[in-house]
C-alpha cells in the first residue's frame, strides 16, 4: 500500500471492484478526493484504488448513520434478523468472487483459507441472523403491587475498526451482532484489506435500509483516530494491535462509551510427552496458522514441548511444516501465501534475522526468504522455527504476527505452566496429551480467553471469543457477546396500585 497515482491500476479478473466507500446508501469518494493504492502483495502490483476519508467522511458517516438509528432500532427485531439471513445467503452465492478479492488483497491462500474466510462471513450471519428474538428482558419479582423488567436497548451509533489479517470475517463479526441488536454501524476498514469488506458492504446495502451500515476506507489516526473520538460513537468496537487497543480505549474514557477489544496474542502450546504423534504435530501446524502465514491473534506461537520428545517432535514438525507449498496465493496448489505488506514482512524478517544472529536459539529449519527467484518478487516469509531453553528472549515474548515458533523445552509440569502464563498477552492456549485429567488441569491453569485440547482449530460462531489480560476486553462471537457487547438494559418499573 502506497500513496498511489504513480503506479498504474491493473485489476484482476473475478475479483470485486470498489465503487467507492458506503455512506447513507451511496458509493463516495472521500471529501478530498484523495485515495489509497491497494496492494497485491504477492506481486508488489496495485489492484484497486479506494477513498482516502478523513475527519469530514467520518461526520458524514456517523450522520448518515445517526439519522437511520431511529426507524431501525423500531423494526421488529425477528425482521432485523430475516434481513441478516437473506445478507448470509446473498455472500454464499457470490462467495468465490469474495474469496478471490480476499485472497488478492490479504496474500492469504485461496484454497487452505481465503474460500474458508468467505464462508464462514455467510455463516455468521446466519448465525445472528437467527438469534434475533433472543433479545430478551426479564422481570423482576418485587412484589404483587409492582411490575419491573428489563429491555435490551441498542446503544446507537457503533464505530467499528478492523484489521486486514481475517479482513471481511472480522468486520461480520462486528455488523451481524450490531445490527441484530438494533445499533447502526460506521466501520473503517483496514487500508491494505478494504476490497472484500466493501464487496460484503454491497452485498448488504442490497438488503438495508440507507445509513444502517457505512464503511469508511482510510488510514489508521487519519480516519480510525476522527471516528473513535466522534462525539456521536455510542460504542466502539475495535480488533488489531494491543498499542492501538489502548489509543481506542482512552478515547472511550474521554466520553464514558464502551468498549470492545480484541486484541494481539503470544499463545502458548504445551505439549505433553504422550503427545508425540503425528495428529498433534499436524495440530501445531494448524494452531500456528503456518497457511496463513502466521497473521492471526489466536496463533500458538510458543511451543513447550517436553524434553523427552523434543527432538523427535520437531522432527516430525519439519517434515510436515517443509511439505507445505509456498506460492501465489491466487494458486489452488499453493497451502502458503504472503504477509499483508512491506511494513510487515520487514518486520517478520527482522525477528528471523535477530533469532539466527542469538548464539543461545538454535534454528531448526526455516530462515529468511529468498532474495531471487519467483518468492522474491512478493511478500513470501518461509515457516522458521528456532529452539531454545528460555522463554525470556524478543521473540519468545512479542507478537511477531509471521511464521515464527519459538520451542522451549520443559521437565516440570508446574515450571511449564508458568512460563506459558509469564505474558502480558492471554488470548488462546493448546494442550496436546492423551489424559484427558492432565490436559483439563492444564487447561484450567492456563490465563487465556480459550484453551483448545488436542485441536488447533479457529473460532466457531456461539462461543464467546475474547482475550484475558492485554489480549482485549469484551467477547463478540456468541449470543452472550451480542447482548453484553451491543446492548443496553434499561429497567422499568410500573407500580401496579394506581
Ligand atoms: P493496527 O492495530 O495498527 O491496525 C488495526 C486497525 O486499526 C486498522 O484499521 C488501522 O487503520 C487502525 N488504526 C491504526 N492506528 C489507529 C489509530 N491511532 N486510531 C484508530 N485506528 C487506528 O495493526 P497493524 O499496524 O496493521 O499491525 C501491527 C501489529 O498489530 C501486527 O504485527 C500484529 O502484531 C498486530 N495485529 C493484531 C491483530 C489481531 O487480530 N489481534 C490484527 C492486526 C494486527
Ligand atoms: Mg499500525
Amino acid at each position: 500500500m502506497s500513496m498511489t497515482e504513480t503506479k498504474p491500476t491493473t485489476p484482476v479478473a473475478g475479483t470485486y471492484q470498489p465503487k467507492g466507500m458506503l455512506i447513507g446508501g451511496k458509493w463516495v469518494g472521500s471529501a478530498s478526493g484523495a485515495r489509497i493504492a491497494v496492494e497485491n502483495p504477492a506481486k508488489r502490483t496495485t489492484v484497486a484504488e479506494v477513498p482516502r476519508a478523513a475527519a469530514a467522511d467520518v461526520d458524514a458517516a456517523v450522520a448518515a448513520a445517526d439519522k437511520a438509528f431511529p426507524a431501525w432500532k423500531a423494526v421488529v427485531p425477528r425482521e432485523r434478523g430475516k434481513l441478516l439471513l437473506k445478507i448470509a445467503e446473498a455472500i454464499q452465492a457470490r462467495s468465490e468472487e469474495l474469496a478471490r478479492t480476499i485472497a488478492l488483497e490479504t496474500g492469504n491462500a485461496l484454497r487452505t483459507q481465503a474460500r474458508g474466510e468467505a464462508n464462514m462471513t455467510a455463516d455468521i450471519f446466519r448465525y445472528f441472523g437467527g438469534l434475533a428474538s433472543e433479545l430478551k428482558g426479564e422481570t423482576v419479582p418485587l412484589g404483587e403491587h409492582v411490575l419491573s423488567y428489563t429491555r435490551r436497548e441498542p446503544l446507537g451509533v457503533v464505530g467499528a475498526i478492523i484489521p486486514w489479517n481475517a479482513p471481511v470475517m472480522l468486520a461480520a463479526l462486528k455488523i451481524a451482532p450490531a445490527l441484530c441488536a438494533g445499533n447502526v454501524m460506521v466501520m473503517k476498514a483496514a487500508e491494505d484489506a478494504p476490497l472484500g469488506v466493501l464487496m460484503m458492504a454491497d452485498i448488504c446495502q442490497e438488503f438495508l435500509p440507507p445509513g444502517v451500515l457505512n464503511v469508511l476506507t482510510g488510514y489508521g489516526a487519519e480516519c480510525g483516530g476522527p471516528l473513535a473520538n466522534h462525539p456521536r460513537i455510542a460504542k466502539l468496537s475495535f480488533t488489531g494491535s494491543t498499542e492501538v487497543g489502548k489509543v481506542i480505549m482512552r478515547a472511550a474514557a474521554e466520553r464514558i462509551v464502551p468498549v470492545s477489544l480484541e486484541l494481539g496474542g503470544k499463545s502458548p502450546s504445551l505439549v505433553y510427552p504422550d503427545a508425540d504423534e503425528d495428529w498433534a504435530v499436524d495440530g501445531i501446524i494448524n494452531a500456528m496458522r503456518f497457511t496463513r502465514q502466521s497473521q492471526s491473534c489466536t496463533a500458538g506461537s510458543r511451543l513447550f514441548l517436553h524434553e523427552d520428545i523434543f527432538d523427535s517432535f520437531l522432527a516430525k514438525l519439519e517434515k510436515k511444516t517443509t511439505a507445505l507449498k509456498i506460492g501465489d496465493p491466487l494458486d489452488e496448489a499453493s497451502d502458503i501465501g504472503t504477509i499483508i505488506n512491506n511494513k510487515q514482512f520487514t518486520k517478520v524478517c527482522k525477528y528471523v534475522d535477530e533469532g539466527l544472529k542469538r548464539s543461545d536459539a538454535q534454528l531448526v529449519f526455516g530462515g529468511l526468504p529468498p532474495k531471487t527467484g519467483p518468492l522474491s518478487e512478493g511478500y513470501f516469509t518461509i515457516p522458521t522455527v528456532f529452539a531454545d531453553r528460555s522463554n525470556d528472549w524478543r521473540l519468545a515474548r512479542e507478537e511477531i504476527f509471521g511464521p515464527v515458533l519459538v520451542a522451549i523445552r520443559w521437565s516440570d509440569e508446574a515450571e511449564a505452566i508458568r512460563m506459558a502464563n509469564d505474558s502480558h498477552y492471554g488470548l488462546a492456549a493448546y494442550v496436546w496429551t492423551h489424559d484427558i485429567g492432565r490436559g483439563l488441569r492444564a487447561a484450567h491453569a492456563i490465563e487465556s480467553g480459550w484453551v483448545q485440547v488436542n485441536q488447533g482449530g479457529g473460532q466457531t460462531p456461539g462461543m464467546s471469543y475474547g482475550g484475558f489480560k492485554q489480549s482485549g476486553l469484551g467477547r463478540e462471537f456468541s449470543l452472550e457477546g451480542m447482548l453484553d457487547s451491543f446492548t443496553q438494559r434499561k429497567s422499568v418499573t410500573v407500580n401496579l396500585a394506581v
